[in-house]
């Protein structure tokens, strides 16, 4: 896909003040700092549209960026920041899951796993209640610049194994690095096919 355009829109506190939901909209989640708002930038081709911080917690808000005057990328704060209170990190969940379940034009999450790590926890439970709740999703690796070619194959066959424990079928896999730009095509080739579908059979969100 061509970038022809990509603008910020807004960020939004709740799911209820987002933009009209009358595009095609594509989040991404995943921890904090596993890289969300970097591999945004590296598929805009654009180095600060959304921020990026060493430090995890940095996207407290829900961003939305327009694409081509087409569709919807949208950053969301990371799950599972411990450095605030459990309070806090309620309400962060609260808007995240308000958020995918209630926003009609979400047509896919990408959920984002740092390739470095054996399968986490907090993951693995997060992807089980995209699941339960029917959520359609993908997995994108990210970091994979930090590790070795055959390392990072290796962990990412790990996952699928892991997951394959409870799943009968694997979702879309993409292996990525915003820092080497790697794997962004094929996440961008995912959505232009998704957008033509979707224009194709007119499907409309509001
Ligand atoms: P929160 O908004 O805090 O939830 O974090 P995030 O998931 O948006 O992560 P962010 O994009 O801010 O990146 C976190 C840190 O990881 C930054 O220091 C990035 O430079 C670094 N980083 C992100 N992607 C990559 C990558 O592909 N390779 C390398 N080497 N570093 C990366
Ligand atoms: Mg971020």
């Amino acid at each position: 896909m061509v970038i022809k355009t990509a603008e910020f829109v807004k960020s939004s506190g709740k799911w209820q003040e987002c933009p009209e939901p009358d595009m095609p909209e594509y989040a991404f989640i995943g921890r904090s700092n596993v890289g969300k708002s970097s591999l945004i930038n590296a598929m805009m081709k654009r180095k600060d549209l959304a921020k990026t911080s060493q430090t995890p917690g940095k996207t407290q808000l829900i961003n939305h960026f327009l694409v081509n005057d087409e569709w919807y990328l949208t950053d969301l704060p990371g799950y599972g920041y411990a450095r605030v209170s459990k309070s806090m990190r309620r309400d962060f969940e609260k808007l995240i899951t308000n958020y995918i379940l209630n926003r009609r034009n979400l047509v896919n999450l990408f959920v984002l796993i740092d390739v470095r790590h054996t399968p986490q926890k907090i993951d693995i439970e997060f992807i089980e209640w995209c699941g339960e709740n029917s959520v359609p999703f993908s997995i994108v690796f990210t970091k994979a610049d930090k590790l070795k070619p055959n390392a990072a194959a290796q962990n990412v066959s790990d996952y699928k194994q892991e997951l394959l424990k409870t799943w009968e079928g694997l979702p879309e896999i993409y292996t990525t690095s915003a820092e080497k730009q790697t794997g962004t095509e094929e996440i961008l080739a995912f959505i232009e096919k998704t957008n033509r579908f979707l224009s194709q059979n007119k499907v409309r969100f509001t």
